[in-house]
């Protein structure tokens, strides 16, 4: 019984001692991560000689690695978190810096460069020079997540402007910015991708997650701006990205696998950053959209943390239940395949976020899914639904918050005196390793920090959403995904329609929607006059098909006889170039 109790005391004490020592960490840490974060960004910040004015380096390491480039991906995560600050009133100081910004994008966004140009692909372009001119040399591209963050980071000071200055001003300034992001991710979403870290070229469901977030907000604003031609398309292109999204559920794993391709466990930071990136705090612990507290997402962190501990020589004597050092995906040998900050702290804000939804509901729930996850603080926990006045309920909240305190406590651990923070620390002794001072590790940081503060930004529509129970088109046009013997394609074709009249697909495989008109597909008009879209249809076979004209959704016309018929190519890709008859 004594032993019992100093055991407890002692625990106790332990974790007195790490919350106070996080405390600590993020006193004094937030300043200087901000202090780091807008030393990064042109023209004025002071480790970023040589950018443009809001054009965001992702670190000011010029050589191995030579990160002395702008990123889109790293560029709008950035600046999604100062658009936050600006728009919650944290810090009201921030404007011109976001002026600078949209200005900034509005120029790469024009930019021609070995993606394409603007209207062809140019947008999916992950990296461009600091001076904005593109960056001609070999690269993982496209990056389709880019397009998908920029617009999530415009929408939100879009919903600022709505509010402060008038819907004519983000019509004319914002929004033909935003369309042309929004557009790219409704037209590509299903073509194949590089993901996050630059490496596989397949699906990726951070991609998936934040083009669905994207299109989301972007049709609650396109219908705030009056700007219905788009709605229909964004809202079914994301019904077809939520369809897409559930696929990524490896449910024999318990884990969220991070890409279809590239021949790895598929256990990755990919995945709960994607979790946290795409928080709705009214969704509660949704699972269809991978919420922070859902059962998915738990058990899929829990997966992804114990692939570290016994891999990193860091973690090693840290009990099988507690924080350990995290990086990207255990299989990773980049820069030494070494611990990320930014993994670390992405881990605690996805509990965090946690802890801010189950404290609104009054309510935590244990599913089978999440058991082994609460199991590793409670082991006779049972799957239930605890109400906040329950003993369990308070074991569970403060065994998550210490647990989440504690990954900011090993970030804290290896962070130097002067709080810089670059890419990665060792796995052997925790040294900073690879690129110094990267904006990208100052960002998840301080949005950590929001979260443990319980500041949660702003939701996108995330609450009440429905899986369809068929998926219109399935995912990845390439690299390993997409069902045997299926081959993606694009079909274009030009037609001039009215305001409100919109072009649709239908034909002979199920994947055409069996000549349906009810449920055939409607086509994008990024390329306007052309429309199009990608379907996966048999390989090797006789594809018939026409199109359907429709006016707010409802049947208008035909195109004219006979069908339009090809025969499939046996695999790879392949493209119909098609005038409406
Ligand atoms: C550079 C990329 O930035 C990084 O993410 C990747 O791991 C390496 N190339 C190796 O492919
Ligand atoms: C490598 C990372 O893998 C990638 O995600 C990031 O965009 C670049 N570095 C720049 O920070």
């Amino acid at each position: 019984m004594r032993q019992v109790l100093l055991t407890a005391l002692s625990l106790c004490a332990s974790v007195f001692a790490q919350s106070s020592t996080v405390d600590t960490y993020v006193t004094t840490e937030a300043p200087l991560a901000k202090a780091g974060l807008l030393a990064n960004i042109g023209a004025s910040g002071s480790k970023s000689e040589g950018a443009k004015a809001g054009v965001v380096i992702a670190s000011p390491s010029n050589v191995n690695p030579n990160y002395l480039y702008t990123w889109t991906r790293d560029s709008s995560v950035v600046f999604k978190y100062i658009i936050d600050e600006f728009t919650s009133g944290a810090d009201t100081t921030l404007l011109g810096q976001i002026q600078n910004f949209i200005t900034a994008e509005s120029t790469l966004q024009q930019v021609s460069n070995p993606s394409g140009t603007v209207s062809s692909g140019g947008l999916g372009e992950p990296k461009f020079n600091i001076d904005e001119t593109a960056f001609t040399g070999a690269w993982g591209r496209p990056q389709r997540d880019g397009p998908a963050l920029r617009a999530t980071a415009m929408i939100g000071y879009a919903n600022w402007l709505v509010k402060n200055t008038s819907v004519s001003n983000v019509v004319s300034t914002l929004w033909p910015m935003i369309e042309l992001d929004l557009n790219y991710v409704a037209s590509n979403w299903n073509q194949s991708t590089f993901d996050l870290w630059e490496e596989i070229n397949s699906s990726s469901f951070f991609t998936t997650a934040v083009q669905h977030r994207a299109l989301r907000e972007g049709a609650i604003l396109a219908t705030t701006l009056g700007q219905t031609s788009v709605v229909s398309n964004y809202q079914t292109q994301a019904a077809n990205l939520l369809c897409f999204l559930q696929s990524y559920w490896n449910p024999t794993g318990g884990y969220i696998t991070a890409n279809t391709g590239g021949g790895r466990s598929g256990r990755d930071a990919n995945t709960h950053l994607a979790s946290i990136h795409t928080f709705d705090p009214a969704a509660g612990c949704d699972a269809a959209t991978f919420q922070p507290c859902s059962d998915r997402a738990l058990s899929s962190l829990k997966v992804y943390v114990d692939a570290f501990r016994s891999i990193y020589t860091v973690n090693s004597g840290v009990a099988s239940n507690a924080a350990v050092a995290t990086g990207r995906y255990p299989e990773d040998s980049y820069m030494g395949g070494s611990a990320w900050f930014l993994a670390v702290a992405g881990v605690a804000e996805q509990l965090y976020d946690s802890l801010i939804v189950w404290k609104a509901q009054g309510t935590l729930n244990v599913t089978s899914t999440s058991l082994a996850f609460f199991q590793q603080f409670e082991s006779s926990v049972a799957v239930g639904s605890y109400a906040s006045s329950t003993a369990t309920y308070t074991t569970l909240t403060a065994a998550v918050k210490t647990f989440a305190d504690g990954f900011l406590a090993i970030n804290a651990k290896y962070t130097p005196a002067n709080g810089s923070l670059s890419e990665q620390f060792s796995r052997n002794d925790g040294t900073e390793l690879s690129a110094a001072d990267l904006t990208w590790s100052y960002a998840a940081t301080l949005t950590s920090f929001n979260a443990r503060a319980g500041i949660a930004s702003p939701g996108w529509g995330a609450a009440g959403l429905v899986v369809p129970s068929v998926c219109q088109t399935s995912g990845g046009g390439g690299g390993g995904s997409g069902s045997a013997g299926t081959v993606a394609v694009t079909f274009n074709v030009d037609a001039t329609t009215f305001l409100g009249e919109d072009i649709y697909i239908t034909g002979n495989t199920d994947s055409l929607q069996n000549w349906s008109t009810d449920s055939a597909m409607i086509l994008s008009p990024a390329n306007y006059p052309i429309w199009s879209i990608t379907v996966n249809v048999p390989a090797s076979s006789d594809i018939q098909y026409k199109y359907i004209r429709k006016v707010n959704g409802a049947f208008e016309s035909w195109e004219s006889d006979p069908n339009n018929e090809f025969q499939s190519p046996a695999s790879g890709t392949f493209t119909r170039n098609d005038t409406w008859r």
